[in-house]
């Protein structure tokens, strides 16, 4: 049942991948699933000439080609609701014309002035739009909400995350803006926050006295594809842990907010960016582990180092792979190190958070112990989505052997329950005015902040290596010792959430 207001959905950037992929595939499926409101109409924007029919068509095939369609009159039944206007972005005259199209359609639809604009144009346009749209009073909350998504990535280091922070927030409201980190939107991301909150045995023991040490993986066994040109300005610690992956961390490690209310638990998330410890600039070299992958055969065929894809430079130094450790100095954390690693041409694709106890004060049975952190709880997000305990267990026979076994849960065991994208889950809650699972200023400003050091120094240092890895293993050796120094190992996850190994099948 849609709960949402009459409202117009305005898509900055509506001729690129992201609308055509993601967001207009996700209002389809709100639309099938009665989500959207009674009057609703989509406004597409960009540059490009299109008439409001040839914008249709275009929308109409990237339905087709990224959603399952059961029934075309749904198609067409929603493709009547969307429009097109070009503009330039730069030029601030055409923002009057733009006002006039959305003041036509709220008159001939009946919609009043709620609108919501989504800003999926390229990142140097962020500050621009907000600024030009309040020019011709588009941000006035007095015939309507007014809502601007912002795609990530939040600036490209502290300081222009900060001068866009000045910008946006002088012509808009903070309550105004909906910062997009679609991994918030994910269901097994939200599922942190309800398998330790609902549950009375994790999270007793969810803090320093009987947790080792926290690991977040998230690896891609893809390349940097067609966007060699946006990976260059970007690379690993941009990409996915200044954003993502610190999200990650800080819902695993935040206390229980006083309430489902947006604020009680974007508070709680705050205060963990606001406890993590700074990585001094002397410390980067050891806790912040930079690669790049090199050619390799991997499965039987030829992969091209990152140096040799399209639209990177030769002599690149942006790294594909990134792996830090850090401590959140807090009552609970204090003394647990974190871990995150993410790269590009690894082994597997997987994103997962596992939770290393710590070992039992004694152990009384024969062999010792199989590992030294034999209990985990591995929360995986993606693929094969679910949860996994692993603990020891008597090996049948005489004696007291113990060996460890998996007791795990996978979403796909849920008949009939549908999991929505994380596009659709953001976007419909974008629409209710819903800001829980947006990242606030003050987050990404402390994300900023806390990868400073590490930017800087594998800017500016020419004494920090940037090792190279073979495309279809595990990342550099090195960050190995990252981990090793307290004599654990990584873990090497498999596709199926059971299984691990560096050996496995991916
Ligand atoms: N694609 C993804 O999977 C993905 C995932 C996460 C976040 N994002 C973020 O979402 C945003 C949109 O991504 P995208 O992949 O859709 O981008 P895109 O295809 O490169 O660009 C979106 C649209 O912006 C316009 N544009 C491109 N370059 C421009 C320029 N120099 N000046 C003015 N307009 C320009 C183009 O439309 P016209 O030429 O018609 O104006 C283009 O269709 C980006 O900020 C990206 O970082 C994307």
């Amino acid at each position: 049942m849609n709960t949402n207001d009459n409202h117009i959905y305005v898509i900055f950037g509506a001729s690129g991948d992201l609308t055509k992929r993601k967001l207009v595939p996700a209002l389809y499926s709100l639309f099938v699933q009665n989500l959207l409101p009674e009057k609703f109409a989509l406004l597409g924007v960009s540059r490009s000439d299109f008439t409001d029919t040839e914008f249709r068509t275009a929308m109409e095939s990237a339905i087709k080609e990224f959603k399952e369609i059961d029934d075309t009159s749904h198609v067409e039944a929603f493709v009547k609701k969307i429009h097109y206007q070009s503009i330039q972005f730069n030029d601030a005259s055409t923002y009057l014309p733009l006002k006039q199209r959305l003041e036509k359609l709220r008159t001939e639809e009946k919609i009043g002035g709620n609108t919501v604009f989504y800003l999926s144009t390229p990142p140097s346009l962020y500050g621009i739009i907000p600024q030009h749209l309040a020019s011709v009073g588009l941000n006035l909350q007095n015939d309507g909400w007014k809502r601007l998504i912002i795609e990530k990535p939040f600036g490209y280091d502290l300081e222009s995350a900060l001068k866009l922070k000045d910008q946006l927030l002088k012509d808009w409201q903070e309550d105004q803006l909906f910062r997009i980190d679609h991994y918030l939107g994910k269901e097994t991301v939200q599922n942190l926050l309800v398998t330790r909150f609902s549950n009375g045995i994790f999270e007793p023991l969810w803090n320093r006295n009987y947790i080792d040490h926290v690991e977040i993986t998230s690896a891609e066994s893809i390349g940097v594809e067609k966007r060699g040109g946006y990976y260059e300005t970007s690379g690993a610690l941009r990409d996915m842990v200044q954003n993502h992956l610190l999200q990650v961390a800080a819902i695993t490690a935040m206390e229980s907010p006083s309430s489902l209310e947006p604020i009680a638990i974007r508070n709680e998330i705050l205060k963990v960016f606001q406890s993590l410890r700074p990585i001094k600039k002397e410390d980067v070299k050891t806790n912040a582990i930079r690669g790049q992958y090199l050619a390799a055969t991997v499965k039987n065929e030829k992969v091209p180092g990152y140096r040799d894809e399209e639209g990177v430079n030769p002599e690149s130094v942006t790294e594909t792979y990134a792996a830090i450790k850090f401590y959140i100095d807090n009552w609970r954390w204090g003394g647990v190190p974190f871990y995150i690693r993410t790269g590009k041409r690894l082994p597997t694709r997987v994103t997962e958070v596992v939770i290393h106890f710590k070992p039992t004060p004694h152990f009384l049975f024969s062999g010792g112990p199989v590992c030294s952190s034999c209990n985990q709880l591995v929360i995986r997000i993606q693929p094969d989505e679910g949860v996994l305990l692993k603990f020891g267990m008597k090996t049948p026979g005489a004696g007291f052997e113990v060996q460890t076994v998996n007791m795990d849960f996978h979403y796909s065991d849920l008949t009939n329950q549908r999991i929505p994208s994380a596009y659709e889950r953001l976007i419909y809650d974008s629409m209710k005015g819903d800001s829980t699972l947006f990242a606030r200023t003050e987050e990404v400003i402390e994300a900023w902040k806390f990868l400073s050091p590490v930017i800087d120094c594998w800017k500016n240092d020419k004494d920090v290596p940037l090792f190279g890895y073979p495309a279809g293993t595990w990342g550099p050796e090195t960050a190995d010792d990252l981990i090793e120094d307290r004599d654990m190992t990584w873990r090497y996850p498999c596709k199926n959430l059971s299984d691990d190994g560096i050996y496995c099948e991916l």
